[in-house]
């Protein structure tokens, strides 16, 4: 990568930014708002989104200042470097090629012709399911279709999947995650072996959950009934060939994915195929082509214009020189309820480095915790904290204007008006002497302290595109954080030593073998074995 040499404080426009935001009084956002031209200066529309940031901390020089800092961190050096193939991944010598997983031209053109060739595959697969053109071991149509996997092998087509099917789709979709057994005990109490379908999804296919789960799925769908063969029953996505042929997966029935994959980036791969499933191969087409237009923007259009690469300075303005370690995430559509779990793992798994790519401390935060929930749910459940508490958190607001035909607007309105409303509670907040009629007690409680930053994302509707448009702006936003950074957003390290030690204690554990484990595991085999008895 071009800017590896330096380190991101040190630069001018970091300065410059430090000093600007020293300049950022408690109450700016608050008074911000007087100003009736801010929300046409901070706003702009692109590929079917539209972005208002009016209520965020920023004024024009602010908004110079962090191009300048992307210039100086060579942002459009590292998109190049990207787009053409580049190992962006150095801690793993891999390539980020997920762009072209939805034809946007990026590396050589074999990734591009490899990807087209299993969109090909995995698309007729799905609509034979969807179309009953591939059945199960006694020819019945497969009506329900259980996706195990965990990470980006789940979260990426929930979301999709929950988002754009409709109760006219024909297949019901259910999701196992978790390693307890619990999902897949839900997921199976009311399945028909013989009309149901398991996808492994897994790039490793070494996941313990996964394995675990589909060993699971394996045993009941065998003792379920000794006729059927699980070679009807099992499809598979993943890197890994030699542990399908050793799971038993059916040659035609399994799904390529490649190293140059990452799981968080996967949903628009073979990974994305319990969604391509539940929505038709014309939708899944369609995301995909939501995505490559927000690809195009992002790599092209210029920076005043380019929502990814505005609103990701944002977030590096916000966390690293205001202060602000949160991001939650506020949907206000049912339909994308899971958009703040997928966004959850995109950031969080991308970022939190401590580390720069060639290894040195790094001498800044990289990155904020991101969480929620659907906006209307939050209104009555995390809302007080963000409005009258101690924390430093930017809102995320996500709303869609159209609602499904079956279900039209009013209720789409509704949640609009609560949407913007809270987005204005955040900002203006309310002071003593706008309290009218009250006791003089009760007034420090009504006392709302505002400036709250909050960025508001409005689709027209959940279209296919819009969603793939949403997914490939956050993807891109995350890519610049990281560039601007200097770290690699495509490894995950800090995930495996708690790996490692499950399979000792797991073990352990099993082999009812106290000695070694901690406190809180010798209780477990104690409380085991009481159980037991
Ligand atoms: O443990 C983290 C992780 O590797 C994620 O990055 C990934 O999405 C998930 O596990 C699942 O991995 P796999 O698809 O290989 O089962």
């Amino acid at each position: 990568m071009t800017n590896a040499t330096l380190e991101p404080d040190t630069s001018a426009a970091w300065q410059e930014l430090g000093r600007l935001a020293a300049g950022i009084a408690p109450d700016f956002v608050r008074n911000a708002q007087a100003d009736v031209d801010r929300f046409a200066r901070f706003s702009l529309e692109a590929e079917s989104l539209f972005a208002d940031y009016s209520r965020c901390p920023v004024t024009p020089e602010i908004l110079t200042a962090l191009e300048a800092l992307a210039d100086e961190r060579e942002l459009d050096a590292a998109v190049s470097e990207m787009v053409s193939g580049a190992r962006m991944n150095n801690t793993e010598g891999r390539a980020a090629l997920h762009m072209a997983l939805r034809g946007t031209p990026v590396g050589d053109s074999s990734a591009a012709a490899e990807a087209q060739q299993e969109l090909e595959a995995f698309l007729r697969f799905a609509d034979a399911v969807r179309e009953g053109a591939v059945a199960g071991s006694f020819g019945a149509r497969f009506r329900t279709v259980i996706n195990i996997g965990i990470g980006g092998s789940d979260l990426g087509p929930r979301l999709v999947a929950r988002a754009l099917a409709t109760p006219a789709d024909p297949v019901e979709l259910r999701f196992v995650a978790g390693v307890d057994g619990i999902e897949l005990a839900d997921a199976l109490v009311d399945a028909d072996p013989a009309s149901t379908l398991f996808i492994i999804c897994s790039k490793t296919f070494t996941t313990l959950e996964t394995r675990s789960n589909a060993d699971a799925a394996l045993a009941w769908l065998r003792q379920a009934d000794a006729d059927i063969d699980p070679r009807d029953h099992f499809c598979a996505v993943s890197t890994n060939a030699e542990a399908m042929d050793e799971f038993g997966v059916h040659p035609d029935w399994r799904f390529r994915i490649w190293d140059w994959v990452g799981g968080r980036y996967s949903v628009w791969s073979a990974v994305g195929l319990a969604a391509a499933i539940a929505i038709g191969s014309d939708k899944f087409r369609r995301f995909l082509a939501g995505a490559r237009s927000m690809d195009e923007h992002f790599i092209n259009a210029p920076f005043a214009e380019n929502m990814p690469r505005i609103l990701a300075m944002l977030d590096i303005w916000e966390q690293n020189f205001l202060g602000k370690n949160a991001l939650v995430v506020l949907p206000y559509d049912q339909r994308i309820e899971f958009l703040p779990a997928y966004l959850q793992q995109l950031y969080m798994e991308s970022q939190g480095k401590a580390v720069d790519r060639e290894g040195r401390q790094m001498p800044v935060a990289t990155g904020a915790a991101v969480w929620g929930t659907p906006g209307s749910h939050a209104q009555h459940s995390f809302a007080q904290w963000l409005h009258q508490g101690f924390a430093s958190v930017t809102a995320e607001y996500v709303g869609v204007v159209n609602g499904p035909a079956a279900v039209g607007n009013n209720g789409q309105q509704l949640a609009l008006a609560n949407m913007l409303a809270q987005a204005d509670a955040l900002a203006l907040g309310r002071s003593a002497v706008e309290i009218d009629n009250e006791s003089a007690e009760l007034v420090p409680h009504k006392v709302h302290p505002g400036s709250r930053s909050a960025v508001i994302l409005l689709l027209k509707a959940l279209s296919p595109d819009a969603l793939g448009a949403l997914l490939a702006h956050y993807e891109h936003r995350v890519f610049v954080q990281s560039v601007i950074w200097g770290i690699n957003p495509f490894d995950q390290w800090g995930v495996e030593l708690g790996k490692i030690q499950a399979r000792v204690y797991a073990e352990k554990m099993s082999a009812g073998d106290a000695d070694g484990l901690p406190g809180a595991g010798r209780y477990v085999l104690r409380w085991t074995d009481a159980a037991e008895k």
